[in-house]
C-alpha cells in the first residue's frame, strides 16, 4: 500500500531545494480538523533558506502541487501547505491493499529473524488462579499477538511461580492436617486452605515456620518424598490454570518455571562471586546495590536456600544461552519493579551488555467493587468464576435481547470473556482500576460487545448484499470509489488507513490499550457511515463499491480484535 506521506514528502522535495525528503517527511504535521485538510506542511523554518515570506513559500508550493493526481485540492493558508487528498486515489489504494492482504493487514516482517521472549501470566502453584493473574494474562498474550503480527519470532513462557518456602508451609500443612482424597477433589481450595491453616497456626506455634523451612531445604535437596508431593501439587495446579487458559484462548511455548533454575543457581552464585560482587551479611549472601539506590539484593539465606531474585537472574542468563532473544520481557506487576530493577542490573555488573534487552512491563492494579482480596486469609476471587460468570451473563443479555446467533453457548463464550479482555486492554497498562461489571458487559459503552457487536453488524451486511460482495471482491479493479468518498466514508478510511501504524505504535510501546482505542475508533466510525449512508442500494456500482468499505471495515476489526486474543462473531 502507498504510504502517503512518504509520497508527498517525495512531491514537496521536488519543489524545494536545500531539504532532504527526510527532513520534509518530519516537518510534514497531520491536521487535527480535517478541514485544513489531510496533510499540512508549514513554512515558517523555509524561510532563511529560500529568503523569501513564509506565505509566499507556500503559495509556491501550493500552485506547484495543484497539478498532482494524488490531491483534490491544494491550499495555502497564511504559511502553511494543506493538502486533501483525491479520496478516489485513497479509497482505491487503501481497499485494493486492506482484500489483498485479509488477515495479515497490518502485520509487517519488521521483527524477521529477531526472537522475542514475552513471559506473562506466571501464576503461583498450588494458590488460585485469581482476578489478580487476569492482567499480566491477558496484557502479556496480546503483546504477544501483537509482536507475532510484528514478524518477530516470538516465546511465550510461563514462569510458574514453584518453588520456595511455601511449598515447605503447603507441605507442612498437608502433613498435619490435610489428605489426599480432599486434595485431588478439589485441588486448588483444598491446598488454598491448608496455607490459610499454616498461617492462623504459625502465629501460635512459630516453630512450625521453622519446619517449613526444613522441609523447602529437604525438597531442594531431591529428597523423593517431598519431591513427590511437589511435583502432586503442581500437576493439579496446572490442570487447573489450564482449564483458564483454554476458556481464554491462550497457550505457551514453555513453562519453565522457578523450580526450573533449581539446578542452575549455583552457577549463578559463582558467577557474582567471581565478578566480587557477592557480600556475606549475617550469614547470608547480598548485592549491596546502594551505590545504584537500591536496597540490596538478597541471594541465599543463612540456611543456604535461594530466593525469587536468584532464580530470575539464573533465568535470564539461561534464556540469552538458550534462546539468544534480541528482547527478553517480563509482563508483571508495578509492585515488582523494585525487583526487575535489582536484578536487571545485577545482571549489567556481571558485564552482560544483553541486560539493556530484559525489559520489565509493568501494569496497575485490578481492584473489585466488592473489596479487598486476600490469599493469606482465603478471601479470594478465582479468575475461572469471574470467566463463568462473564459467560452467563451474556446468555442472559442475548436471551433478553432476542440476539440473533449461530449458537448460543458459542456467543455467550465469545461475547463474555471477550468483554472481560477487552476491559483489561482498554486503559493503558499502568493505570490501576476496578473491575466493573455493568462496564464489561455494557454493549452501548466502548466495550468488547460493542465492537463484536459492529463487526458481526458488518458481516451481516455482506451478507445481505452477498452476490454484490463477491462481485466486487472478483472484479476490483472496476470498482468506482466515486459513490465512497463522502465525509463518513472517508473518515473511517482513514481510520483503517492507519491501522498499520497503530500496531507497531502498540509494539513499541508495549501498550495494547492503543490498539484497543482504535478499534473502538473504527467501530464507531462505521456506525457512523452506517447511520449516514445506505449501503445495499438500487444502483449496483454504487453497492458494490460500499460494500468493500464494508468488507474491509469488517477485516481491520477481526485483526485488530485477534491481536487482543479476542473472538469476532459473524453474527450477534
Ligand atoms: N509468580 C510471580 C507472582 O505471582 C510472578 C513471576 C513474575 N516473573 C518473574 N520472572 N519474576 O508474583
Amino acid at each position: 500500500m502507498i504510504n502517503f506521506k512518504e509520497e508527498i514528502a517525495a512531491l514537496l522535495n521536488e519543489t524545494i531545494d536545500g531539504l532532504s525528503a527526510g527532513e520534509i517527511m518530519d516537518m510534514i504535521e497531520i491536521p487535527t480538523d480535517s478541514k485544513m485538510g489531510d496533510y499540512a506542511f508549514p513554512c515558517f523554518k523555509l524561510a532563511k533558506l529560500l529568503r523569501k515570506a513564509p506565505p509566499m513559500i507556500a503559495q509556491g508550493i501550493a500552485e506547484k502541487l495543484q497539478g498532482s493526481e494524488l490531491f483534490d485540492k491544494v491550499e495555502n493558508v497564511n504559511a502553511y501547505v494543506n493538502m486533501f487528498l483525491s479520496r478516489k486515489v485513497f479509497m482505491k489504494e487503501l481497499l485494493s491493499g486492506v482484500i489483498e492482504m485479509n488477515d495479515s493487514f497490518g502485520s509487517s516482517d519488521i521483527g524477521r529473524n529477531r526472537k522475542v521472549i514475552v513471559e506473562f501470566s506466571s501464576p503461583n502453584i498450588a494458590k488460585p488462579f485469581h482476578i489478580g493473574h487476569i492482567r499480566s494474562t491477558v496484557i502479556g498474550n496480546s503483546i504477544y499477538k501483537i509482536y507475532d503480527f510484528l514478524g518477530y519470532d516470538t516465546v511465550r513462557i510461563n514462569h510458574l511461580g514453584d518453588y520456595g518456602t511455601q511449598f515447605g508451609k503447603m507441605i507442612v500443612s498437608f502433613r498435619r492436617w490435610g489428605n489426599e482424597e480432599d486434595v485431588n477433589r478439589e485441588p486448588i481450595k483444598t491446598l488454598l486452605s491448608y496455607y490459610v491453616k499454616f498461617h492462623e497456626e504459625a502465629e501460635k506455634d512459630p516453630t512450625l515456620e521453622e519446619e517449613a523451612r526444613n522441609v523447602f531445604t529437604r525438597l531442594e535437596n531431591k529428597e523423593p518424598e517431598e519431591v513427590r508431593l511437589w511435583q502432586w501439587f503442581r500437576d493439579e495446579s496446572l490442570k487447573e490454570f489450564n482449564r483458564v487458559y483454554e476458556m481464554l484462548g491462550i497457550k505457551f511455548d514453555s513453562y519453565a518455571g522457578e523450580s526450573f533454575y533449581s539446578d542452575k543457581m549455583e552457577n549463578v552464585i559463582n558467577m557474582l562471586k567471581e565478578a566480587d560482587l557477592l557480600k556475606e551479611s549475617d550469614g547470608a549472601n547480598i548485592v549491596d546495590l546502594e551505590e545504584y539506590g537500591m536496597s540490596p539484593a538478597l541471594i541465599t539465606k543463612k540456611d543456604g536456600s535461594s530466593l525469587y531474585i536468584t532464580r530470575d537472574i539464573a533465568a535470564a542468563v539461561y534464556r540469552k544461552e538458550h534462546y539468544d532473544f534480541y528482547k527478553n520481557l517480563y509482563i508483571v506487576a508495578s509492585q515488582q519493579n523494585l525487583h526487575f530493577q535489582q536484578w536487571i542490573k545485577i545482571i549489567e555488573l556481571l558485564g552482560y551488555d544483553w541486560s539493556k534487552d530484559c525489559v520489565h512491563i509493568p501494569f496497575g492494579l485490578v481492584s473489585l467493587e466488592e473489596g479487598t482480596m486476600s490469599t493469606r486469609h482465603g478471601r479470594v476471587v478465582f479468575l475461572e468464576d469471574v470467566l463463568n460468570r462473564a459467560v452467563n451473563q451474556t446468555k442472559d443479555i442475548i436471551l433478553e435481547k432476542n440476539v440473533n446467533t449461530d449458537s448460543l453457548d458459542i456467543t455467550a463464550k465469545q461475547v463474555g470473556i471477550g468483554a472481560v479482555i477487552f476491559q483489561e486492554l482498554s486503559n493503558n497498562r499502568i493505570k490501576d482500576y476496578v473491575f466493573s461489571w455493568d462496564k464489561v458487559l455494557n454493549f452501548e459503552g466502548e466495550t468488547g460487545p460493542y465492537v463484536q457487536y459492529t463487526h458481526a453488524r458488518a458481516a451481516s451486511v455482506l451478507r445481505n448484499g452477498e452476490e454484490s460482495t463477491n462481485h466486487a471482491l472478483a472484479a476490483f479493479d472496476q470498482a468506482n470509489m466515486g459513490y465512497i468518498t463522502g465525509d463518513s466514508a472517508y473518515e473511517l478510511s482513514k481510520l483503517i488507513y492507519r491501522f498499520p501504524e497503530i500496531v507497531a505504535e502498540a509494539g513499541e510501546k508495549y501498550e495494547p490499550s492503543i490498539v484497543t482505542r482504535h478499534i473502538v475508533n473504527i467501530a464507531q466510525g462505521f456506525n457512523k457511515f452506517y447511520h449516514d449512508e445506505h449501503i445495499l442500494v438500487q444502483n449496483e456500482d454504487e453497492k458494490m463499491a460500499k460494500l468493500l468499505l464494508v468488507y474491509a471495515t469488517k477485516q481491520t476489526i477481526q485483526n485488530g480484535l485477534k491481536l487482543l486474543g479476542m473472538e469476532a462473531p459473524e453474527r450477534m
